[in-house]
């Protein structure tokens, strides 16, 4: 048996499993959507027993089909959906309420209470997060706060917080760990970036008491055994970073100006700077991009929060076609000259808006209008949302000329076209366009020993397409105004 490393992605809408060969080649791979619930608009939830449920079913089936390849999985790293909190029973393992989703709105008002409090700013400069429901402190203090007993179990240890991350590796160890690498603890607004650990002031802003919270680690060392009684096989997991982190170490963003933008549920744009947190002017997040042998690098992000859920919308909630991909072709046919704007705020605006309240429109409606031009400005509007991004990135001094893209999106080359013409930056597709799932796997032979440093991954990364911006500037310019207007009317903020 060849020594493969096992990729347990765990995302907003699916859960995946991909077994790599240590030169990043796929050599068996499973997924499983799952039910988003809705219980009210605006709040999202996810069951953890069915996060649970399909991060093994999709696991065994990818080292299955890996052993029939004549592959094993010599150790195994997990990449997650960030923010998203889980609050369980030490004793037990069962969560004591649904998972809130990182889409999940439902504690706008105690971020605003929080701010008027005047906590807006020790947040920034400790965390490099804005005051947003996005986070997973007022999640957790919600559960905390709604579900009955529960702060009185926390206070007497009884119950154990996490991201998705620290809740599988909780089961995956058969409750012997309670751990969460730096990428994840940098989005819960409690952990200050900069001295690296769980912060007194902001565990009391948020009303979270540090008795629940995991260890946070390095990306890439030991996390703990995967228990043989789970997938069957016992195996080391030693790796872990949050989705987007993950993704921008696929692409290996790892010199200070190296960015990507991942289009998956929502766009997350992230670009490394360095060593040193760079404080944005322009209501950009700041985050750790990774921690390695015990070194920081951190990324400045830009997170925009319906991507590929806006053409999920336009399956799902209009019909206008009845598989994703298919809006490639409906949107080619689109009138060019329409001026058709959809502003995609299902969920409010993310970065650098955040306007939690904000709701979406669809602006500049003619007859001629149709499936079509609407189709174009779905995709017009994950094109003008980076463009707003990488606009606070230049405002901030860091102006970026190449793009490195992946996840779902970017497999549709007219999206990577208009978003070179509509941003007038270079995008760049690689090769490998599962850089989240490679981007945990990395890490876990780094922590594994397999690999010996971060140039192991660069000399891995292979470009496979770069798109030009063609679109003259003046005609980039009037249709960025129009989106700009469409957006200023749905603001409330
Ligand atoms: O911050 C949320 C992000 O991690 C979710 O990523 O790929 O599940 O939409 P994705």
């Amino acid at each position: 048996m060849k020594d493969g490393i096992l990729a347990i992605d765990q995302g907003t809408t699916s859960s995946r499993a991909i077994l790599f060969s240590p030169e990043g080649a796929v050599i068996a791979s499973a997924q499983q959507e799952f039910a988003q619930i809705y219980p009210r608009p605006g709040w999202v939830e996810h069951d953890p027993e069915v996060i649970w449920a399909t991060v093994i079913s999709t696991a065994r089936d990818a080292l299955k089909a890996g052993r029939k390849a004549g592959w094993r999985a010599a150790c195994a790293g997990i990449t997650n959906q960030r923010e998203t909190a889980i609050v369980w029973d030490r004793k037990t393992g069962q969560a004591i309420h649904n998972a809130i989703v990182w889409q999940d709105r439902r504690t706008a008002e105690r971020c605003r209470e929080i701010e008027a409090g005047g906590a807006g700013p020790e947040v920034a400069a400790k965390t490099g997060l804005v005051l947003d429901p996005y986070f997973s402190a007022t999640k957790f203090a919600w559960i905390l706060d709604q579900v009955d007993g529960a702060r009185e179990r926390a206070r007497r240890g009884e119950l154990c917080f996490g991201t998705v991350d620290s809740f599988l590796l909780w089961r995956l160890t058969g409750g012997k760990v309670h751990a969460t690498d730096a990428t994840n603890a940098s989005r819960t607004s409690l952990y200050d970036i900069r001295a690296g650990r769980w912060d007194e002031g902001l565990l009391e802003a948020f009303n979270v008491p540090a008795r629940g919270l995991p260890e946070v680690r390095d990306c890439a060392g030991a996390f703990g055994k995967i228990s043989k009684k789970v997938l069957g096989e016992e195996i080391a997991l030693t790796g872990i970073a949050g989705d987007q982190q993950a993704a921008a170490i696929g692409q290996a963003c790892f010199a200070p100006g190296e960015a990507k933008s991942t289009y998956g549920t929502g766009a997350f744009l992230l670009l490394n700077t360095g060593t040193e947190m760079v404080a944005s002017q322009n209501r950009l997040l700041s985050t750790i991009a990774y921690r390695i042998g015990g070194e920081t690098a951190y990324a400045m992000e830009g997170s925009v929060l319906s991507a590929g859920a806006t053409v999920q919308w336009l399956r799902d909630g209009l019909g206008l076609f009845s598989k994703a991909s298919e809006i490639e072709s409906l949107a080619r046919s689109a009138d060019p000259d329409s001026e058709v704007v959809l502003v995609p705020a299902f969920t409010g605006l993310g970065a650098p808006w955040w306007d939690a309240e904000a709701r979406g429109a669809i602006l500049g409606l003619t007859r001629g209008a149709g499936r079509a031009e609407i189709a174009q400005a779905a995709l017009d509007s994950t094109a003008f949302q980076t463009g707003d991004l990488l606009a606070a990135m230049a405002g901030d001094g860091m102006k970026t000329v190449s793009l490195k893209v992946d996840g779902g999106m970017a497999a549709n080359d007219r999206f990577l076209q208009r978003l070179a013409d509509l941003t007038g930056v270079e995008v760049v597709r690689p090769v490998n366009t599962e850089t989240t799932a490679w981007g945990a796997a990395f890490l876990a032979a780094l922590g594994a020993g397999m690999f010996h440093g971060i140039e192991d991954g660069r000399a891995l990364w292979q470009a496979d397409r770069a798109f030009e911006p063609e679109m003259e500037s003046a005609e980039r310019e009037r249709r960025n105004a129009i989106w700009t207007d469409a957006v200023g009317r749905v603001r409330t903020r």
